[in-house]
């Protein structure tokens, strides 16, 4: 299944790396009332953990892509020193007529949209990301979809968030919230104008602010950053390409012709506020941190010079890389610096290690923050993650943690320590390794401060918890506070 050796581009349907192996859905919803902890279980982590990811459940009609499975969550409930484990479906309207049909009904993306469909081409599978606000948890679909209210700690689907009705259009994974204010700020994208809009939901859970973004053309969005004024907003150089849809292939281009644009655009600014700043044509799954510095704005985030596989515009590269259909996944840990006094920008490449998922203690998301955990990309042509990485910005060591050989790791969330001095990596990660051979998985819980040491903890989990995409830690103080749709 990983063999560098293998090539993905050769495979029937049928013969999806991402359908087997670490990979492979699980189809049954258990829940574990107590996990077998093996080492120390921190007495203060109280909480929920829980990671989303693309889950089928019918096998799919045409070529699948990685992207395109139902969403389905796995969490662990820390409470009183116990954890237990649930995993469960995201119950949206796609999996529901699925369901009832008891087949899949929907092509992926790597096949021709049926737009015939009145609810859209593809299902929204709300697979993709986890965002709690104003007392709920959401999971959120890349292709912006629907907000699915999701209750913990039992993970039932309470329905969908629509804003008192308020929200015309759809939210795109990884909306964003502010830690100060309790803002929540959030974008959507889409194949006709406005190709872009954002908004902000207020700490009430008011939608209070909405505004289109003009851009050339329609590009494909990922995320967003945010600093304590402002919102950064994304114009990238990968774009459909109609031309390669009618020759059936993956619809996509990557502009090399035109320079990338960072918009910084205030948070209750329109499009007429937006100050554009040019920099290297990339493209980029997932922002870190963004922030003030006096009249500048620091962004980090993981940038993709060359993101499509086969693209003519690519240079010879040296070394294989993970593969999602044609999508070329070498992410590296970037910084740009934006000037507002002066227009320009500045960029430079922080490390040459491919890491992905990158995430931070999110009480410091759109201030100044010197750590990030990021997952280190095995060298594979499947997403697998062998490590995880601690960067300093400012100049500490690099701190690598592997994980046991054959094991395989995923995007981490930050718990901080409870009753701690609110350092910035005072506080556990916690994620889930399963290894590749045998589909045994555990939850491993890492001290974020030393992360050179072994798991704390590793937490037994009774079924196989694929790879998947991105996490959320809800302490217990958040759980008690959580509202009915
Ligand atoms: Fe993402």
């Amino acid at each position: 299944m990983t063999s560098t050796a293998t090539d993905l581009s050769a495979l029937s349907p049928s013969d999806s790396p991402y359908l087997k192996g670490g990979y492979a859905s699980v189809l049954h919803e258990i829940t574990a009332p107590e996990l077998v902890v093996q080492g120390e279980l921190p007495r203060d982590l109280s909480g929920v953990f829980v990671r989303i990811g693309s889950n089928p459940r019918f096998h799919p009609v045409g070529h699948y892509h990685f992207f395109d499975g139902d969403g389905m969550l796995h969490a662990v409930h820390f409470e009183e020193g116990r954890a237990s484990y649930r995993n469960r479906w995201v119950r949206t309207e796609g999996l529901a007529a699925e369901q009832a049909a008891g087949r899949a009904l929907w092509t992926g993306i790597l096949e021709h949209p049926d737009y015939r469909r009145p609810d859209g081409p593809y299902k929204d599978t709300a697979n993709t990301d986890l965002v709690f606000h104003a007392g709920q948890l959401m999971a959120l679909w890349w292709l912006s979809g629907k907000a699915h209210v999701v209750r913990l700690p039992d993970l039932e689907t309470l329905g969908t968030q629509t804003w008192q009705g308020r929200l015309s259009r759809s939210i795109s994974a990884h909306a964003k919230v502010e830690p100060r204010t309790g803002e929540m700020v959030f974008f959507d994208y889409a194949p006709r104008p406005p190709f872009l809009t954002f908004g902000v939901v207020s700490a009430a859970g008011e939608l209070v602010h909405h505004a289109p973004v003009e851009l050339p053309g329609p590009r494909l969005q990922h995320d967003i950053g945010i600093t304590e004024h402002f919102t950064l907003l994304f114009d990238m150089s990968l774009q459909p390409d109609a031309g390669r849809r009618q020759a059936g292939e993956m619809p996509l281009s990557m502009a090399r012709d035109r320079a990338s644009r960072i918009g910084v655009v205030p948070r209750f600014g329109s499009n007429d506020d937006i100050r554009w700043f040019e920099v290297e044509p990339f493209f980029m799954y997932h922002v870190i941190n963004a922030w003030e510095e006096g009249e500048t704005i620091v962004l980090l985030g993981c940038r993709i010079a060359n993101p499509l596989v086969g693209d003519p515009g690519n240079p010879r590269f040296e070394k294989a890389v993970p593969e999602l259909g044609n999508l070329r996944i070498e992410p590296l840990f970037h910084r740009w610096r934006l000037d507002l006094a002066t227009g320009q920008a500045r960029e430079e490449r922080l490390d040459d290690v491919v890491t992905e998922f990158p995430r931070m203690n999110d009480a410091f998301l759109g201030q100044r923050s010197r750590y990030s955990y990021h997952p280190r990309l095995a060298p594979t042509l499947t997403f697998l993650f062998d490590g995880l990485i601690r960067y300093d910005v400012e100049g500490g060591a690099t701190v690598v943690h592997d994980y046991p050989q054959g094991w395989y790791g995923g995007e981490v969330s930050f718990a901080p320590r409870a009753g701690g001095s609110g350092a910035e990596d005072e506080g556990y990660l916690l994620t889930f390794v399963q290894e590749e051979a045998t589909g045994r998985s555990e939850l491993h819980v890492l001290d974020a401060a030393d992360l050179a040491a072994p798991a704390m903890a590793r937490l037994a989990i009774p079924q196989r918890v694929p790879t998947g995409y991105h996490t959320r830690w809800v302490p217990t103080a958040e759980l008690a506070r959580q509202r009915p749709l």
